[in-house]
């Protein structure tokens, strides 16, 4: 096996749960790249998928969400278990009416037990989203999102424009993709957007980690 060069390599590597709710795969494809990103940056990383809440009958009427669900079975399920471990949690879901979809929002409120015992404030905390169409509530979705990371005390890590990429994109309130219902899927631009977001998330919760401790 290859030595990692993080300086967390044999002590405590950072830890990144990326935790998401996809229907028709879009914020799963964008989950993955940011994943692979942080790993790559060297952090430990948790894939996970909120539980579904729609009967299977919805699923199956609509080909994109069985596909979706059949190509991400693998992939565990979050719990509040991966919010405690993680140093920094990275949250996906798509704009449902301008807003976080019901599925993210079980995961985020089955956290009361961690967020009475305080366990939740002092993680750096960031999220992404897709819509259909460009004005579909992107800017809302991530802004209602990170509302709860306020009552968690967690320290929100968004892109802004940090990065030049971020005027090609345009959202510096995190990664977000427009799929036209699915016409347009995942491109270069997001994918970058999301290692973007990635590799600032790891830069900053080590940076929080590390003052924390001292
Ligand atoms: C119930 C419902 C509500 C939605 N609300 C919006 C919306 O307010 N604005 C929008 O542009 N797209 C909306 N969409 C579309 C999805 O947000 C969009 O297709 C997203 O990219 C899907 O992500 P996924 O492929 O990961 O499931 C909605 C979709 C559903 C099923």
């Amino acid at each position: 096996m290859s030595t990692p060069t993080t300086p967390e390599h044999g002590t405590d590597r950072l830890k990144v749960a990326v935790v998401y709710y996809s229907s028709t795969g879009t914020i799963a494809a964008l989950a993955r790249e940011i994943s692979e990103t942080a790993e790559k940056a060297g952090a430990e990383v948790r894939l996970r998928k909120a539980p579904e809440l729609a009967p299977q009958s919805a699923i199956d009427s609509n080909p994109a969400w069985a596909d979706n669900q059949r190509a991400t079975a693998g992939i565990p399920e979050a719990s509040p278990d991966d919010v405690a471990w993680a140093d920094a949690v990275i949250f996906g879901t798509p704009t449902r009416f301008g807003n976080v979809s019901s599925q993210l929002k079980q995961v985020l409120d089955q956290l009361g037990g961690l967020w009475a015992e305080g366990r939740l404030a002092d993680k750096v905390y960031s999220g992404f989203t897709a819509s259909a169409s460009p004005h579909g509530g992107q800017e809302s979705t991530l802004l209602a999102l990170y509302n709860t990371v306020h009552h968690f005390g967690g320290l929100i890590a968004s892109p802004g424009y940090t990065d030049p990429s971020k005027f090609t994109d345009g959202n510096p309130y995190g990664t977000s993709h427009t799929d036209a219902q699915g016409a347009n899927p995942v491109d270069e631009t997001a994918r970058t957007a999301a290692r973007v977001q990635a590799d600032r998330v790891v830069r900053i919760a080590r940076g929080v980690k590390a003052g924390l401790a001292a």
